[in-house]
């Protein structure tokens, strides 16, 4: 299985800090964000990755992870974005990479304190679609700012709303997402969103409509650092004091 670590964007929702970085590069804990998802796909068995990255710091990526090796990937490729598209404008760039295998996508903003590698294993057994990775939020308030999985009484997703005003579950959508090579297929379909991006709500919307979008609810910490100011050093702290990426 690839591994797509997704870290362009204009990260507006961190300035002043973004005007002069990018996101992914700014400290958590001891070290630079992007080290936090790039560790996570390699306990979770992920060791091809493309990094997909814009903007005016891209370069500053090659010199903090190099070939990868550091981190235990063994082969690292990196993809520029011109202009920040949108999740799945960004995870498009990777097709010829990805080719006709299955790909964990992980938004490199995101840090988890537990290993979501049980969830690679049970996609590699999953049939065909894909595979969410969801977070239970305390704050309903929280979740009006993330994606939000409504659920039947049988417990099956039936749509993802994107910033809810209503969230329809106390669950977020993680940005972790197991696809199989589909998913570059669904890509070109998209339609902008209001927000004038590819969203990657509608490509997880299109596998459930197909009915083969399936899930799991991950165990510990979640948090999606460039959420606020204020999630960015929530994460900072949990970190701090608990670690991340426990096996
Ligand atoms: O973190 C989880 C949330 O991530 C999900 O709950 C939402 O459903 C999902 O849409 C996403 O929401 P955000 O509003 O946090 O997405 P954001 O625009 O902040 O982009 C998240 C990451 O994706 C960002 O860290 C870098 C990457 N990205 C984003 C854009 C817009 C790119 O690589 N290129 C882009 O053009």
């Amino acid at each position: 299985m690839k591994g797509v670590l997704l870290a362009g964007g204009t990260g507006s929702r961190l300035y002043p800090l973004t005007r002069i970085t990018n996101k992914h590069l700014l400290p958590i804990g001891d070290k630079p964000m992007v080290s936090y998802a790039i560790e996570a796909l390699v306990i979770a068995g992920v060791t091809e990755i493309m990094v997909v990255t814009g903007g005016t710091h891209a370069g500053e990526f090659l010199r903090l992870l190099s070939n990868g090796h550091e981190f235990g990937v063994e082969r690292l490729s990196y993809a520029y974005q011109d202009k920040a598209g949108g999740i799945a404008d960004a995870l498009g760039l990777a097709e010829r990479f990805v080719g006709d295998e299955r790909v964990v996508v992980m938004l490199a903003d995101n840090v988890l304190e537990r290993s979501f590698r049980p969830s690679v294993e049970r996609f590699a057994d999953q049939k065909e679609g894909g595979r969410l990775l969801l977070a239970e939020v305390e704050n309903p308030q929280h979740l009006r700012h993330l994606g939000v999985p409504e659920l039947d009484a049988a417990g099956t997703i039936v749509r993802v709303v994107e910033k809810p005003e209503v969230p329809p579950s106390r669950y977020a959508v993680t940005g972790i997402y197991l696809y199989d090579p589909s998913v570059f297929s669904i890509i070109p379909r998209l339609v902008r969103s209001g927000r004038g991006e590819l969203e990657i709500t509608d490509v997880n919307n299109h596998f459930i409509d197909a009915g083969t979008m399936e899930y799991d609810v991950i165990e510990g910490f979640w948090g999606d650092a460039g959420e606020s100011i204020d999630a960015y050093y929530a994460v900072n702290d949990h970190v701090r004091r608990h670690g991340a990426n426990h096996a």
